[in-house]
């Protein structure tokens, strides 16, 4: 049920477009394989290159990324500490100045989403292990435009294993699947 995550594991609530894919989800998976592979259609544009090229560090908007099991997607607020005042020269400005006027959080869909039965952590890779982002996400700072799919090279099991049989790190299965 990866279409159903990406409404429910954002910590703002849910848009209509959300509670609609949670709702059609089941239904439609059985008629079309709703199976998170199909593109998702983010809010606005956002270029992740024009904010490195600004720099501005990873961790400046996913402040949670080596802490805590989920890096999470930004908040208007971390936004709006620089862009109270005019950054750049794009439309795709004014529309997040929209939604700031407006109070609401801008509905960014997750494009990353493992299975609810897996458990991962960023802290454990990132603050622990000292991997850099983009061993798995692979180069955000070359990214222009709002992601529409996953950006996790394989998002499978044997990734993961692989990876830690590699560094000689547990493979038990309650390591993965509490
Ligand atoms: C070992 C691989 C790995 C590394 C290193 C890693 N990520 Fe992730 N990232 C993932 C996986 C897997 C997911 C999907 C998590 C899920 O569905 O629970 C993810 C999800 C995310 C998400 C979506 C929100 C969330 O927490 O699920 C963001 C944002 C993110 N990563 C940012 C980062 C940033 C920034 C860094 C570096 C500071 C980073 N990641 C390093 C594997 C990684
Ligand atoms: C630390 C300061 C900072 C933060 C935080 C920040 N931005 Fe920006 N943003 C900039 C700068 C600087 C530019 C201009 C970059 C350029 O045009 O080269 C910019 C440009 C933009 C643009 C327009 C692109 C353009 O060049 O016209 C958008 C849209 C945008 N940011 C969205 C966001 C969103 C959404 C967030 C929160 C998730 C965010 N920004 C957080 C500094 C920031
Ligand atoms: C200025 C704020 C900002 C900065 C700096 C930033 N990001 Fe993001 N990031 C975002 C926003 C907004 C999204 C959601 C839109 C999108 O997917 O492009 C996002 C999405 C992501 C995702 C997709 C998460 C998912 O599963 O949906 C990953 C991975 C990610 N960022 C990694 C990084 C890495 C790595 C860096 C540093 C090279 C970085 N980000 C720097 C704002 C930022
Ligand atoms: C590129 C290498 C790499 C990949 C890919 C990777 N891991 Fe890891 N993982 C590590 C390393 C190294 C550690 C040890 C972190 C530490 O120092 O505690 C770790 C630790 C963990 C831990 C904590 C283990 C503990 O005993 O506390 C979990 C849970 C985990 N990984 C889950 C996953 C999942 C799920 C995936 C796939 C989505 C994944 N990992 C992909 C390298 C990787
Ligand atoms: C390092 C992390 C990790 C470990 C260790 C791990 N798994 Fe998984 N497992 C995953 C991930 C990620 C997925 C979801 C992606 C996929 O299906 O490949 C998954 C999916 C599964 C599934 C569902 C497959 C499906 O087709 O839906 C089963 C069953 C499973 N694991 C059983 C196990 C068993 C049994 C063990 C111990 C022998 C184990 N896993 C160890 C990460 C792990």
């Amino acid at each position: 049920m990866r279409c159903a995550r990406s409404a429910t594991s954002r910590s703002s609530p849910p848009d209509l477009g959300g509670r609609f894919a949670l709702l059609l989800c089941p239904l439609l998976g059985l008629l079309s394989g709703c199976s998170g592979d199909a593109p998702v259609q983010q809010p606005f544009e956002f270029s992740h290159k024009r904010h490195f090229e600004a720099e501005i560090d990873c961790l400046t908007c996913h402040e949670k990324a080596a802490d805590e099991p989920h890096a999470t997607l930004p908040v208007i607020r971390g936004c709006m500490k620089c862009h109270k005042e005019k950054q750049g020269k794009t439309p795709e400005e004014d529309v997040l100045l929209q939604y700031a006027g407006r109070k609401e959080e801008v509905p960014w869909v997750q494009v990353n989403n493992l299975p609810g039965h897996v458990y991962f952590s960023h802290r454990a890779h990132v603050g622990f292990a000292e991997m850099e982002c983009s061993t798995c996400h692979g180069e955000m700072k070359k990214v222009e435009h709002a992601l529409t799919r996953s950006n996790v090279e394989h998002l499978t099991m044997r990734a993961c294993i692989n990876c830690h049989q590699e560094k000689s790190v547990t493979n038990d299965c309650v390591t993965c699947h509490k």
